[in-house]
């Protein structure tokens, strides 16, 4: 399996780092999104899956005051001190396991011991799968077994929120590290983002399948692109007078239309028709009518794409391969997945055309890009969580 493969690695090269064996692994998986993008900061609804790519965490508890922790991927040993108040520095990576200590200090934990970590990955950065959040979640689990408490999982996760806003910069929502800390394989999560419920809904894995087609065009959701888009809608619900997008209907935007810029009436239209999408596809996904499914994750990318602004030529050119192919040849619909700008796409099909679908997709996508992209059939796994070296 995947995830014992990757702790196994992990705990080599720990051992190679810091001279002695890990006591434990943390773990946490990225996640895909169906439907409900750029809607979780809108009290919207989303549909996502967590996958069976990970971010691991090798590590020790250490007498020091201080975590030393070393990234596969970005070489040296970088060292946090616990027993003072942290703030964002160098490297950058480290900022999200900085941001996961000071929230745990704001919770009330200040006695964090010191401690040896190594992180190792399978998850692809900067790809829309929610990376980040993973590492995020991997620290805070982490962080739990140093200290020896297991917080509510939901403060777990808008623990996890609050570092990527305060530390990374991403005024994000709280639908990656929900998925990330609750996810059931097999299963998508239902996730209601105005009270944070939440309800499984089963994938039927013997009739369907998902491809991840990573662009490979990389974006970083702290280059401000992300926040301008949540800058935008906040401000339109304050000039609509309204507590929440779900409050707001299309025919209640169209009467404003003329005390709002195009540019904020566009992006209000893909919040009101997202969040309405959403729950209809969550509706049409307990009928079992897929095929409508897929069809709204179709006007979902063209909303993302024209009224959002949030896709790519890269993400675009994806979307619009997976979705030619149709419902003749196994597609059943495709999107960008995530925060989007770059990444990959997201595209729901029949079981029995996967091969093909990932050749044509592949294929196609080297041809009208000159790039190579990274196609993938992910499983649907359970959540992130910790487990003792001598279980591995
Ligand atoms: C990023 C954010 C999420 C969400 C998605 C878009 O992944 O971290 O909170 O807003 O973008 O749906």
């Amino acid at each position: 399996m995947a995830l014992a493969k990757l702790m196994q690695e992990a705990g080599e090269t720990f051992t190679k780092i810091f001279g002695h064996q890990p006591d434990y692994y943390s773990s946490a998986p990225g996640r895909v999104n169906l439907i409900g993008e750029h809607i979780d900061y809108c009290d919207g609804l989303v549909l996502p899956a967590a996958i069976d790519r990970y971010i691991v965490i090798a590590f020790r508890k250490t007498d020091s005051l201080k975590g030393e922790i070393c990234m596969h991927s970005a070489g040296n040993m970088t060292e946090i001190p616990l027993d003072v108040e942290l703030i964002t520095s160098e490297p950058e990576w480290a900022n999200y396991v900085r941001g996961i200590i000071d929230g745990f200090h704001n919770i009330g934990y200040h006695d964090i011991p010191g401690f040896q970590a190594y992180i190792h990955s399978n998850l692809p950065r900067s790809s829309g799968l929610s990376s980040t959040s993973a590492l995020e979640c991997c620290t805070a689990h982490m962080v739990e077994q140093l200290i020896g408490v297991q917080l509510d999982k939901t403060l777990k996760a808008i623990l996890c929120q609050r570092a990527e806003h305060s530390f990374a910069g991403v005024p994000c929502g709280i639908m990656n590290p929900y998925v990330t800390i609750f996810s059931k394989q097999d299963h998508l999560i239902s996730l209601d983002c105005r009270d944070i419920s939440s309800s499984y809904v089963p994938f039927p894995t013997d009739e369907l399948a998902l491809i991840v087609a990573n662009t490979k065009k990389y974006h970083h959701l702290n280059d401000g692109s992300y926040a301008s888009r949540r800058r935008q809608v906040d401000d339109t619900l304050s000039l609509l007078e309204k507590e929440s997008w779900r409050d707001v209907t299309m025919t209640e935007l169209e009467a404003r239309q003329d005390d709002i810029s195009h540019l904020a009436y566009k992006r209000s239209r893909h919040v009101i028709a997202e969040i309405e999408r959403s729950k209809i596809a969550l509706a049409a996904w307990t009928e079992r009518d897929y095929d409508h499914v897929g069809q709204l994750m179709n006007a979902s990318h063209q909303s993302l794409q024209h009224d959002y602004e949030a896709t790519c030529y890269e993400l675009d050119v994806m979307a619009n391969i997976a979705q030619t192919i149709g419902h003749e040849g196994g597609v059943l619909g495709s999107k960008m997945t995530g925060g989007g700008f770059g990444g990959s796409t997201i595209t729901l099909v029949q079981k029995d055309s996967v091969r093909h679908v990932m050749e044509e997709i592949y294929d196609k996508y080297r041809i009208a890009t000159h790039q190579t992209p990274m196609i993938f059939c992910p499983s649907i796994v359970a959540g992130s969580l910790t487990t003792p070296a001598a279980e591995v």
